[in-house]
């Protein structure tokens, strides 16, 4: 199954990018394009009874299946950008990361009011990068339905944090 799969083929990479972090590398999965789109699927599968307007992606690695399941779903994706990077007028939300603080930015005119919006990232640490995320769609009047991940690393609890904002929080490996 998907999960097993995925189980498989993302790595461990031990102490990156500082020591005592073990970074969940999903480049391989990348260089599978059938699983990719199994991976998009089953996205899809599992968020086919909640409404969903838009998708809204995290830089960087939310940009590769989140901009997939929008176009599969034929929805705007959203692209929320680490500081500096959107080059139209934008606000901003910071926030502590796993390791270290950042800035994230989404264009002031990137969604309509009452847009429904699902936040995608590849994986959910401590949380701090979506709860994040889902400020700016709310500061711009978007309505957040849920989250996506495709790893979700349970034991930091980030879904607890979630919960105000959606109970749709869904994982493909945890
Ligand atoms: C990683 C990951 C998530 C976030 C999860 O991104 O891709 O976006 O951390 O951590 P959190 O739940 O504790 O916030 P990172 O900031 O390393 O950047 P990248 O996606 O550009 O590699
Ligand atoms: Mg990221």
């Amino acid at each position: 199954m998907l999960e097993q799969k995925l189980r498989e083929v993302i790595r461990d990479i031990p102490d990156f990018p500082s020591p005592g972090i073990i970074f969940k590398d999903i480049t391989p999965v990348l260089k599978d394009a059938t699983l990719c789109v199994d991976i998009v699927n089953e996205f899809a599968d599992k968020l086919k009874d909640v409404d969903i307007d838009a998708i809204a992606g995290v830089e960087s690695r939310g940009f590769l299946f989140g901009l997939m399941l929008a176009t599969k779903l034929g929805i705007p994706f959203v692209p929320i950008r680490k500081q500096g990077r959107l080059p139209y007028k934008t606000i901003a939300e910071s926030y502590k990361l796993e390791y270290g603080q950042a800035t994230i930015e989404v264009h002031e005119d990137a969604l309509d009011a009452g847009t429904k919006v699902l936040i995608h990232d590849d994986l959910l640490a401590t949380g701090g990068t979506v709860v994040a995320s889902a400020k700016l769609i709310e500061k711009l009047g978007g309505v957040v339905v849920g989250f996506s991940f495709v790893i979700s690393l349970d034991f930091l609890n980030g879904a607890g944090r979630l919960r105000r904002f959606s109970d749709n929080i869904i994982s493909l490996v945890r």
